[in-house]
C-alpha cells in the first residue's frame, strides 16, 4: 500500500476505538508496546496481512507475532505445552513471544506464519496496545513498525519517518518503555531461545528450572531462516557501525555507554542495562539522522546486554 493518507491517533479512547475500526475495515495501524512499535492488521484477513509484507518491504517466508488480548485467546489459537504455559503465567503480559503449534481451527491467515505449522504468539503489557486488543476483540499480526530491514521504532515519529503514507494510522503513546523487542522462544522440543529480547534469558531459565537450549540460524547469514526473522544484516542504520570501539577514529560519532566523556549519546552514563536497552533504537535513529559511521562502546554481555549486542551485531552486519 503506498499513497495512503497515514492518521496520527491520539492514545484516548476515542484513538483506540478508531484504530480498532481500521484494523476491522481490514486496514493497518501502528500501535505501542512495551517492547517497540507494532504494525497490525487483523490475522485472520489474508488481503489486510499482506499489505503489512507490502508496506514494510518484508521477505515474505518472514512470520508475523501475532498479539492476544488474553491467555484464553491465545489458547485458542495454539497449543500450550507445560513449560510455554509456565511462562505464559510468570510472564505475560510482557515483552515474551512463544512459538507453538497452531491450531488449524484458529483460521489464521496463512500468510502470517509464512505457511509454517507453528505461529509466534505474546500478549503485550502496554496498556494502550492491551486496550486496542481488546477493543478490536481477535488476534492482531504485527512485526515491527519498521521498513525491513531497518532500525525498529521506539517512537511514533519514527514510524511515521518509516511508513507514512503506507499505512493508514498510527497510535500515538509517546517513547516504548522496554525499547527491544519481545524475547522468543520456542519449543522443538526443547525449550530453545530463538531470539534474545527485553525479557532477559536469566529470569527464563530460572521460571523454567533449566538452561535454553540455543538456536543455530544465527550462523547461517541471510539464508531462509528455520526459525526465520533471524538475518543477519537487520536494524540496519544507513551508515556504518563499529563494535566494542574503546576509542573514536576520525569522523566517527560515538555511541557510549558508561562513565565516557567523549560520547555523543550515552545509553546508559551509570551503566545500567535497562536504560541502555530502552535508549538502543532511539540513540541509533538519532546518530543515523547525522550521516556519519558510528563507534559503539563494549556492553557487558549478561542480562538484557545480550539482546543489545545482538541487534548491535546485525547492525554492524555486511548488507546483503
Ligand atoms: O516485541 C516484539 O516482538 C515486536 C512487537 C511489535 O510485538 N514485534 C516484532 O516482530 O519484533 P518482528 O516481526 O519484527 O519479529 C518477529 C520475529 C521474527 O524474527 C519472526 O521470524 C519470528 O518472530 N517468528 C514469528 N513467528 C515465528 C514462527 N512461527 N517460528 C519462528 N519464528 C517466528
Ligand atoms: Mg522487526
Amino acid at each position: 500500500m503506498s499513497d495512503v493518507s497515514t492518521q496520527l491517533l491520539d492514545a484516548t479512547r476515542t484513538g483506540i476505538n478508531r484504530a480498532a475500526e481500521i484494523l476491522r475495515g481490514g486496514g493497518l495501524a501502528a500501535f505501542p508496546t512495551e517492547t517497540v512499535y507494532g504494525l497490525g492488521a487483523d490475522a485472520c484477513d489474508g488481503r489486510a496481512v499482506a499489505q503489512i509484507f507490502d508496506a514494510k518491504g518484508r521477505p515474505a517466508f518472514n512470520p508475523l507475532i501475532v498479539h492476544v488480548a488474553s491467555l484464553d485467546m491465545a489458547q485458542d489459537i495454539a497449543v500450550f505445552n507445560d513449560d510455554a504455559l509456565r511462562l505464559a503465567a510468570a510472564f505475560w503480559p510482557g515483552p515474551l513471544t512463544l512459538v507453538l503449534p497452531l491450531r488449524p481451527k484458529a483460521n489464521l491467515s496463512p500468510l502470517v506464519s509464512a505457511g509454517l505449522p507453528t505461529v509466534g504468539i505474546r500478549l503485550p503489557e502496554h496498556p494502550v496496545a492491551q486496550q486496542l486488543l481488546t477493543a478490536f476483540d481477535g488476534p492482531v499480526a504485527a512485526p515491527s513498525a519498521n521498513r525491513s530491514g531497518k532500525i525498529s521504532p521506539t517512537s511514533a515519529a519514527h514510524v511515521a519517518a518509516g511508513l507514512s503514507g503506507r499505512i493508514d494510522a498510527i497510535l500515538d503513546a509517546g517513547a516504548c518503555p522496554v525499547g527491544l523487542e519481545s524475547t522468543i522462544i520456542g519449543f522443538d522440543p526443547m525449550s530453545t531461545l530463538l531470539r534474545s529480547g527485553g525479557l532477559p534469558v536469566e529470569a527464563i531459565e530460572t521460571c523454567l528450572g533449566a538452561h535454553l537450549a540455543s538456536h543455530s540460524a544465527n550462523a547461517t547469514p541471510n539464508a531462509a531462516p528455520n526459525a526465520p526473522g533471524q538475518l543477519t544484516s537487520h536494524y540496519a542504520p544507513t551508515a556504518a557501525l563499529r563494535l566494542n570501539a574503546t576509542t573514536t577514529r576520525k569522523g566517527e560519532l560515538k555511541l557510549g555507554f558508561g562513565p565516557d566523556t567523549q560520547a555523543d549519546l550515552n545509553l546508559s552514563p551509570s551503566g545500567d542495562l535497562v536504560e541502555a536497552a530502552a535508549n538502543l533504537f532511539q540513540y541509533l535513529h538519532r546518530l543515523d539522522a547525522q550521516n556519519a559511521p558510528i563507534a559503539v562502546a563494549p556492553i557487558p554481555a549478561k542480562g538484557l546486554g545480550l539482546a543489545i549486542n545482538d541487534r548491535l551485531t546485525r547492525a554492524a552486519a555486511p548488507r546483503p
